[in-house]
């Protein structure tokens, strides 16, 4: 009889599978030399702490894995798409649009490239975002925010003093307007996607990150993304107007003053 236990079982070495399979390239071409721990099992996304190596450049390093299609939960995807098939050619972009499942892959595909690529834009302009260091498949490869293997918390778990919540406030602020300079709005931004270490923030999780010059909810994300930081900042003693200062961000952006 095939009971529970052996299914568990089961389910369990279909995802050892999955995960080698996954890290598999990585340890060919030598960037990581070993697996540490699973950091996180994210809502689309594992991420795991492994040892890096002389080709990745650091001690250590971060894998974020995307899950199979049929694992993921995509987002709804209607407010995020617009301006983002921009670079596909024929065939690509008719099986996006008929949601076919060669289009359910080429919409993969292009979440894990968008997450890389804004990273990479944003890292060059000095934003407070992990390095991005390879990308391939379903995987990225990039900087590990921790304190060696130690992960550093989610801002959502860590108690502030008035100052430091100040301090972070700003430091959020700030790189929400370097990035709009940089033309991105990060469309799912929370303290849970804000990592804290050494009293400084680092931001996570691009993947839906979108261009306000192609994307028509744009502002509507901007505002969102806002309300959803400043509303934490309350329990400091910080009453942030998240809609003013998205107005503000917005108004300037569009006279390029930022
Ligand atoms: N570069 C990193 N360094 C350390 N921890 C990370 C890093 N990236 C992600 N994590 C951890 O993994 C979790 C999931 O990653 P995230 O990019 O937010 O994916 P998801 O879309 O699944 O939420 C995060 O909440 C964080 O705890
Ligand atoms: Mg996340």
């Amino acid at each position: 009889m095939f009971g529970p236990e052996q299914k568990r079982l089961g389910e369990a070495r279909d995802r050892r599978f999955e995960i080698e399979a996954s890290l598999e390239p990585l340890f060919a071409d030598g960037m990581i030399t070993e697996v540490l721990g699973l950091v996180r099992k994210g809502k689309e996304a594992n991420v795991y702490c492994c040892r890096g190596s002389r080709w990745s450049g650091r001690e250590y390093v971060a894998v974020k894995v995307y899950r199979s299609l049929e694992q993921r939960g995509f987002r709804n995807d209607a407010d995020y798409q617009p301006g983002r098939d921009r670079g596909l050619k024929g065939q690509a972009r008719r099986a996006l649009a008929n949601k076919s499942r060669q289009g359910r892959l080429v919409q993969a595909g292009m979440w894990t490239h968008a997450e890389f690529e804004t990273l990479q834009l944003l890292h060059a302009a000095g934003a407070n975002v992990p390095e991005p260091i390879s990308c391939s498949g379903d995987t990225i490869l990039m900087e590990f925010i921790g304190d060696g293997p130690e992960a550093a918390p989610m801002l959502a778990r860590v108690a502030l003093s008035a100052d430091e919540a100040r301090n972070c406030l700003r430091q959020i602020l700030d790189n929400v307007t370097l990035w709009l300079r940089c033309d991105r709005i990060h469309g799912d931004l929370s303290v849970y996607n804000v990592l804290y270490r050494d009293g400084g923030i680092v931001v996570i999780d691009f993947p839906q990150a979108v261009d306000p010059r192609f994307n028509h909810n744009a502002r509507h994300l901007l505002e969102r993304d806002l309300e959803n930081v400043c509303g934490h900042f309350a329990r400091a003693g910080l009453h942030p107007d998240a809609r003013r200062i998205a107005n503000e961000m917005w108004h300037r952006y569009h006279l390029s003053r930022l």
